[in-house]
């Protein structure tokens, strides 16, 4: 590995510890803490392109013609406007109006997707979606057609228009072959005036086929990381940047062609990232949100406005006698996730499809605020959530940083409210990581729980590399040997897009087409499969190994699986030979004949996943042979290994 803060931190071990001298790690059997089941989660916010260009699948950008150029995405030839009299939509009023061209020439639109294009496989079929009505008496005809990345026309279908309302039309277009770019283009063929609204395309083939669905590779590979907590929709997103476009849940569900379109504040937080055309649709909302749980067996935590807006940007704040709507919100989407059917917002959940209660539990107010302001607003939910919704698990937040003065004053005031959960958030360097093993080991055990609700190892070069990744590992070795304290854990952000970023280092990146999984990846998927029920207290010389000369340790016992999983970090340049030893096993169990090391291993701490080369560094599995007491292996240099010793009876 090339860090060389690395290298020198541990010089000295090379130095006082022989090459191959064994190091014995110390398991007692007695079970600790209870591991919860939802320990290791994600955090998804519509940045990188995310949702909209991202996980929600839909390729039309603009389909609601709601961006601030009512054209943006659209590319208008011959006679076309845009108009808002009359609209079918009315928190969505603007749709265009086409007019029949002369002989050879014209009226259409092309729409251009999220991000130069849109992918489409061959032989697959797109559902395309419309609203329109004719202004001429007579009915018209329009042409829609997906057009190659080279302007070529891979395939068509002509729909009639004759009402005069508002109707909408459905048909299928099939691609004739795999195209990142494609376009979609309308085309008026008649002579006469048409109105057009909400044009849409999605695959047929979403996850779990559902219309308005999710793009089904997306969407795997967060089921495949099997997670137990579902963080939506931010991230700073919640507060928006301005309190007019914060994130509001009432506007993401119901009908999807009436929710609003907010700004996405990621289109212009970074001057030399700036993506103008991109805005939230909003149809990935909250109802898609709770079924994407649903399928992927994840807790939902929504986390609200708190009544104030970025504090890095317009600070605006909600007056305390004007938060009620705020705080009402709250509560309202416990009643749309729980409530049963005779209640408004369960009802709305059941007219969208879904009668039975989501099983809402967690609940964090704020993102990444801090000061007294921000601990008065925090206050009310607090204390409103208590008298309304008691079921529901309260996570209040330590503010944006990993500590300092504002951490202490917000972790105190979390005390005192009493709130069921802290959220911290630490992106630093991997130097940092390594370093704060052992942060959790002296944390009040009394105080509310921990939520590591955004963290990320940010390599100086921000890449997903193997470094930042194998720093995350040992991090969570801490994590996971505090599990009484740390209670939930999600890696930030999860997706983008890799030719429209705006932040890295990312969990999952892809483009139009494809889906690239990173070391960081891999590592969240290990820690999640392997999270066992109850802690292990993991010793080498008394002491839990927490860097000491580059060795991160913890186990756990999996009573459903019936096993000891030991995870160990080397951050050393040197083959570290480990020696687990059980001790207190009953004398009716024992270590099986074989047990299993899935380890992830580079010399090359620089070494990322590629869309070329997408197997640089990931999970490698082996056999792995036992005694009567654990196991003797060799951890490689730089590497992360995770050893299952099933137990059997005797
Ligand atoms: O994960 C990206 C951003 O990082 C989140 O929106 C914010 O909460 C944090 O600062």
């Amino acid at each position: 590995m090339k860090s060389k803060v690395l290298i020198l931190a541990l010089a000295l071990a090379a130095t006082t510890l022989g090459a191959s001298a064994q190091r014995v790690l110390d398991i007692s059997m007695k079970p600790r803490a209870e591991i919860n089941p939802e320990m290791y989660g994600i955090f998804f916010e519509d940045i990188n392109f995310g949702a909209d260009g991202g996980l929600y699948a839909e390729l039309v950008k603009n389909r609601s013609f709601e961006f601030d150029y009512p054209l943006m995405g659209w590319t208008p030839f011959g006679r076309v406007s845009v108009e808002t009299e009359h609209p079918a939509f009315e928190r969505n009023p603007h749709y265009v109006r086409l007019t029949g061209g002369d002989g050879y020439k014209k009226s259409g639109l092309q729409n251009d997707g999220f991000v130069d294009g849109m992918g489409v496989k061959s032989g697959a079929e797109y559902r395309l979606s419309f609203y329109a009505r004719v202004q001429s008496g007579a009915p018209v005809k329009l042409r829609f057609e997906l057009i190659t990345n080279d302007n070529n026309i891979m395939t068509a279908k002509e729909i009639e228009v004759s009402s005069p309302e508002w109707e909408k039309q459905t048909l299928l277009l099939k691609a004739r072959k795999d195209d990142a770019h494609a376009r979609l283009r309308m085309t008026l063929l008649s002579s006469g005036t048409v109105d057009v609204e909400h044009i849409s395309l999605f695959p047929v083939d979403t996850w779990k086929g559902r219309e308005n669905g999710l793009r089904k590779d997306l969407a795997q590979a967060l089921c495949d990381l099997h997670p137990g907590v579902l963080r939506f929709p931010g991230g700073c997103i919640v507060e928006g940047t301005t309190i007019a476009n914060r994130y509001q849940w009432k506007n993401t569900v119901g009908a999807v062609e009436n929710r609003p379109c907010n700004d996405n504040r990621w289109h212009y937080s970074f001057r030399d990232r700036l993506y103008p055309d991109y805005f939230q649709s909003c149809g990935l909302g909250f109802y898609e949100y709770m079924l994407l749980c649903e399928d992927i067996g994840a807790q939902p935590l929504p986390v609200l406005n708190c009544g104030m807006a970025c504090q890095y940007q317009s600070c605006e704040l909600v007056p305390l006698d004007s938060l009620q709507p705020y705080i009402q919100d709250a509560i309202d989407l416990v009643e749309f996730a729980n409530g049963d059917t005779s209640t408004v917002w369960g009802r709305l959940r059941a007219d969208m499809g879904h009668p039975a209660p989501f099983g809402l539990k967690y609940i964090a107010v704020g993102n990444e605020q801090w000061g007294e302001e921000f601990v008065k607003r925090e206050a009310l939910f607090v204390e409103a959530l208590r008298r309304r919704c008691p079921e529901i698990l309260v996570v209040g937040s330590a503010g944006p940083l990993s500590d300092g003065e504002q951490f202490d004053y917000l972790w105190q005031e979390m005390k005192r409210l009493r709130v069921d959960l802290v959220d911290e958030h630490y992106y630093r360097p991997p130097e940092w990581f390594f370093a704060n093993a052992d942060r959790y080991d002296a944390y009040d055990r009394k105080a509310p729980k921990v939520y590591a609700g955004e963290y990320a190892s940010h390599h100086k070069t921000r890449a997903n590399n193997f470094e930042a990744a194998l720093s995350e590992a040992a991090f969570l070795t801490g994590v996971e040997r505090n599990a009484d304290v740390v209670r939930l854990a999600t890696y930030a952000p999860l997706f983008a897009h890799a030719e429209a970023w705006q932040w890295r280092p990312d969990l999952i990146w892809f483009d139009n087409t494809r889906v690239l999984l990173t070391p960081n990846y891999y590592v969240q998927q290990l820690y999640s499969l392997n999270k066992g029920t109850h802690t292990l207290a993991l010793t080498e010389n008394g002491v839990p190994p927490t860097g000491q000369e580059g060795l991160y340790a913890s186990a756990v016992l999996d009573k459903e699986r019936s096993c000891v999983v030991v995870k160990a970090v080397n951050a050393s340049d040197r083959e570290m030979p480990l020696v687990v030893r059980l001790n207190g096993l009953s004398r009716k169990q024992a270590p099986a004949a074989e047990g299993t090391v899935v380890y992830m291993q580079s010399d090359d701490g620089s070494a990322v996943n590629t869309f070329d080369n997408p197997a640089a560094v990931v999970p490698h599995t082996e056999a792995i042979a036992l005694s009567a007491d654990g196991c003797t292996f060799t951890a490689m240099p730089y590497s992360f290994q995770i050893v299952t010793i099933p137990l059997i009876r005797k």
